[in-house]
């Protein structure tokens, strides 16, 4: 067996050759003693952080109730679908891969999306796996469901029960976690308590297809600052990143939305407070970061990675931020709030709808999903906004909200979409019952896409072009 898995008497897996539990805790702890030192020394970091810090607590003073009831946090108690003993929270290392990031952290053999690429995907065949003997079969379903995302969206297919000896075990686990890429032999993906939305599973998914963190990217020091004076001491090491000059972003931007990305207070002591914190420019962000299911650019990434677009013999010019479908190369898969083959018009399609947008405003109210509602997948409602005059921009704001309020928007929310790219994830609102500042366009147009897959959510905007 050429890649070994760590803690397997933690998982109880009988794997001969493993690192021994000892040893892995004393590497962890040089890596966190290295990371930390990095970390906690920098000064200057301390300083904007602690300035962000106060300005972000001082801005939710500033958050409204809508409806007189609290507002309330829904965040307490809620720890993540991270479990702790793991490399950036829930990625098992291969023996190889943590003796190269402990002996450099900095530097050294890890890559981002492509330790080992391209041996390290799966390729030519469908990635076989089960579901281990003690796998709560009431879970199943979103695994499946997980599973059939990344097949509709990516060429990376899937063989329950394939057989082979490269295979992924589905296991309840304590926690939610996975290896990165293929590690040859068997691979576990673990769906332990609190993993079985189709979010995080397709997230553990991401990562036995051999992708790394977001906030781990070499090029986060451009969009985010780490509070590392707020993460759990002994946690530092969740915070790492990945060497340039192993690395390949395969020209996918930073996106705080990226389903890859860490939620802002993941590892933190307090966990009112932002272990994560948007740079300047980009604050509006702060409290979107990671996603309830995988992005366009998560998509792309993987079709990139995967040559999914090799498949198809003649390129397609998508718009819009559309790109081709590599299941059905004659058309594109469009952003929300778009359709067409090329992705040239705008969507009216189902609850989708489309507004003109003077400079009096006008109040548009909508719904996704329905009381009662208890579903894997999302519900969603794409409204798409355009200024009277061209050119212009936009201004949204939230007057009134009903529904589901959830950690992170699992279960319902509005994703705000402001950039110029319409591929991109944008500003999420997940208390229907909270009134935000003011949301701007970055250009004439905006797609207010609203999801649920428990109950509903419902808001009336205020919108008016600026
Ligand atoms: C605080 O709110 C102001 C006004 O909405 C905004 O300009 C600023 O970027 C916010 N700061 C942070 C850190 O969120
Ligand atoms: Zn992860």
């Amino acid at each position: 067996m050429k890649s070994l898995l760590l803690l397997s008497s933690l998982l109880g897996l009988a794997i001969s050759d493993s690192l021994p539990m000892d040893e892995f805790q004393a590497k962890m702890k040089e890596l966190n003693d290295q990371i930390s030192s990095s970390l906690i020394s920098n000064t200057d970091e301390k300083a904007f952080v602690d300035e962000k810090i106060s300005e972000i607590e001082a801005n939710k003073t500033k958050v409204e109730s809508t409806d007189g009831s609290p507002i309330v946090d829904d965040d307490a108690g809620y720890t993540g679908p991270y479990a702790k003993e793991f490399y950036e929270g829930d990625i098992l290392l291969t023996k190889e891969q943590l003796s190269s990031i402990v002996s450099n952290p900095h530097s050294k053999r890890q890559a981002q999306w492509t330790f080992n690429y391209p041996n390290n995907i799966w390729k030519g065949a469908p990635i076989s796996y089960y579901f281990d003997r003690n796998f709560p079969s009431n879970k199943i379903p979103s695994v499946r469901a997980a599973i059939k995302f990344w097949e509709s969206h990516t060429c990376v297919r899937f063989q329950e029960n394939g057989g082979g000896r490269a295979r992924v075990r589905f296991i309840n686990g304590n926690g939610c976690y996975a290896m990165i890429g293929k590690t040859g032999g068997e691979q576990v993906i673990s769906i332990g308590y609190g993993c079985d939305w189709i979010g995080t599973i397709a997230h553990e998914i991401e990562h036995t297809l051999g992708v790394w963190h977001t906030q781990a990217r070499y090029d986060r020091g451009n969009y985010v600052s780490i509070n590392a004076w707020n993460v759990l001491p002994n946690q530092l090491y969740n915070f790492n990143t990945q060497a340039q000059s192993y690395t390949n972003l395969f020209g996918i931007p930073y996106e705080f939305g990226s389903v890859m990305h860490y939620a802002e207070n993941d590892f933190a002591r307090d966990r009112s407070r932002s272990t994560i914190v948007a740079k300047n420019g980009y604050e509006r962000f702060q409290h979107s970061m990671s996603n309830y299911l995988p992005t366009f650019y998560d998509i792309k990434l993987i079709n990139t990675y995967y040559k999914c677009y090799d498949a198809c013999p003649r390129k397609f010019n998508c718009q819009n931020g559309g790109m081709q479908d590599v299941n059905n190369c004659n058309r594109c898969k469009c952003p929300p709030g778009f359709s067409g083959t090329y992705c040239e018009s705008i969507s009216t399609s189902g609850c989708d709808r489309y507004y003109t947008i003077g400079s009096t405003p006008v109040t548009i109210s909508a719904t996704a999903g329905s009381n009662g509602l208890y579903n894997i997948n999302y519900n969603e409602c794409a409204l798409h906004l355009k200024p009277a005059t061209k050119g212009r921009r936009l201004e949204v704001t939230v007057t009134t909200g009903a529904g589901m309020s959830s950690w992170n928007c699992y279960g319902a929310g509005v994703d705000v979409r402001v950039h110029s790219d319409p591929a991109m994830s944008g500003i999420r609102i997940c208390r229907p019952n909270t009134r935000f500042p003011a949301i701007y366009s970055d250009t004439d147009r905006m797609v207010l896409n609203l999801f649920s897959r428990i109950n509903y959510v419902s808001f009336t905007f205020s919108a008016r072009m600026i």
